[in-house]
């Protein structure tokens, strides 16, 4: 454990509220949760290009990009996925106190690690938990990466909703059903949701 003793919080010169006031909407966590092939990318991106063409500050951080470069050292064990999900709790915070909308698209199966990343975010509204609930069978049916395949084969073990589990979010600010709707209905749902809170 790496220690902070020696170190000191220097309070930035500019504020979240001034690079929100700035920036004409606030800024906030979308946290994308659900198995894999259950369309948690397909409808960040959409999000992302959606706010991207109204003006709004955005970002996407992706669990497939971020294992290539920030988190290439960490596998699929569950100690690997809590550091993952520590980590990308600590980037979302950072992009959000630099007045951004951060949206992240991993699959986030313990419900202790989401616990931990909202505990990060004390301020109300600021972390969106969105479940994106697709029956397993749905995304095994979907296989986009034949991952589902290969485990079903025992050439991957610990893979999430066949021999590793994934725990649902029991109170979610926004569930989405992707069995029942298109991507875009899906990203229109959550923009809906940002228009209602004032967010944007
Ligand atoms: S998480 O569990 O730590 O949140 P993350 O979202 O970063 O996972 O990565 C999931 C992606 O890694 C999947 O979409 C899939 O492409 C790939 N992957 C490779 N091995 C596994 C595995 N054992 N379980 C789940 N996903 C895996």
């Amino acid at each position: 454990m790496a220690h902070s003793l020696n170190l000191t919080w220097h309070e930035a010169a500019v504020t979240k509220e001034e690079r929100r006031a700035q920036n004409g909407h606030a800024s906030c966590v979308l946290w994308l949760t659900g198995l894999s092939g259950s369309g948690k990318s397909t409808i960040a991106n959409i999000v992302s290009h959606r706010l991207f063409k109204d003006g709004i500050d955005e970002y996407v951080l992706d669990g497939d990009n971020i294992r290539h470069g920030l988190n290439r050292d960490l596998g699929f064990s569950e100690e690997d996925r809590n550091e993952n999900i520590r980590r990308i709790g600590e980037v979302a915070k950072l992009f959000t106190d630099s007045g951004q909308i951060v949206c992240t698209a991993f699959i986030s199966p313990y419900r202790k690690d989401r616990e931990l990343v909202r505990s990060l975010f004390p301020e109300k509204g600021e972390f969106i938990e969105v479940f994106i609930d697709c029956p397993l069978e749905e995304c095994e049916k979907r296989d986009p990466k034949q991952l589902y395949q290969k485990a079903r084969r025992e050439e991957i073990k610990g893979f999430t909703g066949i021999d590793a589990p994934y725990e649902e979010p029991e109170d979610p600010e926004i569930i989405i059903r992707t069995d029942q709707l298109s991507p875009e209905e899906a990203a229109e749902k959550i923009l809906i949701y940002l228009k209602e809170q004032g967010i944007i």
